[in-house]
């Protein structure tokens, strides 16, 4: 009944939380929710990752916290990057965890939650080489002393976050560590203690085994779309969505037709045309034109001409026996045929994220 439909194992995201909980042992999970979790649907994630225990879900700004509070989601939520003054009034009515960066942030949140009567739980964010939120190892030193004046705050975990990727150049997120490891026993050492430490994103969850502390922060590997060869840790993980539309048209053409915007694509034979529902409004960029590849009856067929707002047109001369109506695969499986998120973000130009966060609101998720 859908035109164009993104296809989530359920089972897969469990499978794939297990891997994750394998390999960290009892170290804390945080599930990384996220861009309406990478394009999987955040509160059904929520209720499904909350339903198997998951220790804490992490989003990026405070309407997406909401959605989830709304939504019912009780398990603590933390903004993992930053929030703006404007979000402070709705973030501590919602208990809402977030990163602390600044004293003049701490100093803001604090009357925030003096004027509401609430204590808001904070982790301090600390930048050990990341360049791009959280403060100095060594201001932690002073911040961490007057933390006990502002009363409406409690701090409950420490983090930083890796640039890697980790495989060119360990040594950097080796010291990485080392620097957090100093902000952790200066907290210690003014007598913090239970707080919640934690670094890894996915990729150091299955890279690196030295950087867990007690909370890891994973997403892309709760969704089994590891990037990269980590020493087959990727392959134990099983890839959740796949990315589905079916065939709205289907015209037999002689040789030398244009197709599409600007007509970049002739053709070089007498073939026919499909023309399906898809467009870079759905996350199917313009650059996959007359590059990428789709799955029709399992085969793989070109994407010819220009992508456009609504649909997509690819050559079907290879599956004679194609029909209007037949399901197409953008990525995923279909019979023996496989399409990769890693080769769609190829022929894109993009990282596998941008594929996932880029799907739009007229994708239909289906749970399967
Ligand atoms: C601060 C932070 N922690 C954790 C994650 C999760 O990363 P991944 O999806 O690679 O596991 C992200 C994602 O961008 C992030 O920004």
């Amino acid at each position: 009944m859908h035109r164009v439909w993104a296809e989530i194992d359920t089972a897969a995201v469990r499978h794939n939380l297990g891997a994750i909980r394998q390999r960290v042992g009892d170290t804390r999970v945080m599930g990384v929710l996220k861009a309406n979790a990478y394009g999987h649907g955040a509160v059904e994630m929520a209720k499904l990752l909350t339903g198997e225990g998951i220790d804490a879900i992490g989003v990026g700004d405070s309407g997406e916290a909401l959605e989830l509070r709304d939504a019912g989601i009780t398990t603590p939520i933390l903004i993992v990057g930053g929030i703006i003054p404007g979000e402070m009034p709705r973030v501590v009515a919602n208990d809402i965890e977030v990163n602390l960066h600044t004293v003049q942030m701490a100093e803001d949140l604090n009357a925030e939650a003096g004027k509401q009567n609430r204590t808001v739980r904070v982790h301090l964010k600390v930048d050990t080489g990341m360049g791009r939120l959280g403060m100095q190892p060594f201001e932690a030193v002073p911040f961490l002393h007057n933390l006990r004046r502002l009363r409406n705050l409690e701090l409950v975990g420490l983090c930083t976050h890796f640039s890697l990727p980790y495989e060119r150049n360990p040594a950097f997120t080796t010291r990485q560590i080392e620097h957090f490891n100093l902000a952790v026993e200066v907290a210690e050492r003014l007598g913090y203690d239970n707080l919640i430490l934690h670094s890894s994103s996915s990729l150091a969850v299955f890279g690196r085994d030295d950087a867990y502390f007690n909370m890891v922060r994973t997403g892309i590997g709760l969704w089994g779309l590891l990037p990269g060869d980590l020493q087959g840790w990727e392959s134990k993980l099983k890839p959740a969505l796949q990315l589905k539309s079916r065939i709205l048209f289907l015209k037999d053409v002689p040789e030398g037709t244009p197709i599409g915007y600007s007509r970049t694509y002739y053709t070089p034979a007498p073939t026919r045309i499909a023309t399906i529902p898809i467009g870079y409004n759905d996350g199917y960029r313009t650059s996959l034109s007359n590059r990428a590849e789709v799955l029709v009856r399992g085969v793989r067929c070109p994407v010819v001409g220009r992508v456009s707002m609504d649909y997509t047109t690819i050559d079907v001369g290879i599956v004679p026996d194609a029909e209007v109506g037949d399901e197409i695969t953008l990525f995923g499986r279909d019979g023996d045929g496989r399409i990769t998120l890693d080769e769609i973000a190829h022929w894109a130009d993009a990282i596998p994220y941008e594929i996932l966060c880029g799907l739009g609101r007229r994708v239909a998720r289906v749970y399967m």
